[in-house]
């Protein structure tokens, strides 16, 4: 399998190295358009498989036609929001290089799974699968997901395999704790004593405090978005809560629910769960779209 990486900053890198280095891909490719950089991070590369005897084949570049031949393509290019900002006001900046890149990637990639980390996230899969018409994923709520899993089991004092369940909608503020599917320990988590708010809160809001100290966040989504790109490669089929294309009044809107992620993506639980979190998804799913078909016009001059 081939992966190609477009973008290199702070989560394109964390990503690409959980990714890679367990050596399960053939060729590695790595793109960004600041100069040298795509270079000098293979370089970091090389020395980090020197050590663990890793054999695949790495190329960078500055040239987006180098970017060919890919099975997987990696988006995180673009800009980061800043503290006090929420990922939809990075949408018209982003989604000029998502148009850009549904430009000149297909052509040269074909049949290739499109992977989207940019933010919005939800957002950038569908506009950049509307003007390249290529499968298109978002990772979506995998990381919300891992975050909420992560915030019971420290609240529980429980190991955090011991906590399952999914969280849906959009990544960022409009994202639902699917409570129906959330155990612990086997039982559902209406039987133990925790602040299903809290745990919400703590969800929507714990990228904007460590962005606001860090600058980033990268450890996290770098590792999560890691094993989803590793159950595509190896055909893991695990269920994951990630964002695939669907219809919604005529255009590819994208929302996450569990679904199976392998080599090919779904079928997904959504049917399985209760009123309450079908509910919230339908109405996550209406507020995607209306925003969504409101920051497209306002794209009208680039497009
Ligand atoms: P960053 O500023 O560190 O890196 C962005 C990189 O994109 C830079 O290296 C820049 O040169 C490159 N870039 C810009 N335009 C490009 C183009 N046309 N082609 C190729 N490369 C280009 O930012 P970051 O912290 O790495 O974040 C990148 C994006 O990922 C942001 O939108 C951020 O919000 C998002 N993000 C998403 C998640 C998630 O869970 N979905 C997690 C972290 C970050
Ligand atoms: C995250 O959730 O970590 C990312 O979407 C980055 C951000 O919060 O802007």
């Amino acid at each position: 399998t081939k992966i190609a990486f477009v973008g290199l900053g702070k989560i394109g890198q964390t990503i690409t190295y959980s990714s890679v280095i367990d050596g399960i891909f053939e060729e590695v490719m790595l793109y960004d358009i600041i100069p040298e950089l795509p270079e000098k991070f293979e370089h970091e590369l090389r020395h980090a498989f020197a050590t663990k005897s890793i054999k695949t084949e790495i190329i960078s570049s500055n040239n987006i036609d180098d970017i060919a031949g890919a099975d997987i393509v990696v988006i995180t290019a673009g800009k980061p929001r800043k503290p006090g900002m929420s990922r939809r006001d990075l949408f018209k900046d982003n989604a000029k290089i998502m148009i850009d890149l549904a430009s000149k990637l297909p052509s040269k990639n074909p049949g290739a799974i499109y992977v989207m980390v940019t933010n919005p996230v939800d957002m950038m899969a569908s506009v950049f699968a509307k003007y390249s018409k290529e499968m298109t994923i978002s990772t979506g709520d995998q990381v919300e997901t891992m975050r909420m899993r992560s915030f019971i089991a420290k609240k529980l004092h429980v190991p955090v395999n011991e906590v399952n369940g999914y969280v849906g909608g959009e990544h960022g503020e409009d994202a639902v704790v699917l409570w129906s599917t959330v155990s612990v320990k086997g039982k559902p988590i209406d039987q133990f004593n925790i602040d299903k708010e809290e745990v919400s809160n703590y969800v929507k809001q714990i990228a904007g405090e460590i962005i606001r100290v860090m600058g980033g966040t990268t450890w996290g989504p770098g590792t999560i978005i890691g094993d989803v790109i590793r159950a595509i490669a190896l055909n893991e089929n695990k269920l994951m809560s990630i964002a695939t294309p669907r219809v919604f009044e005529g255009e590819i809107i994208h929302i996450s629910v569990p679904v199976i992620v392998g080599r090919t993506i779904g079928p997904s639980i959504e049917s399985l769960l209760d009123e309450k979190d079908k509910w919230h998804l339908t109405t996550a799913t209406k507020d995607f779209y209306d925003v969504y078909k409101e920051m497209l016009s306002s794209l009208g001059e680039v497009t």
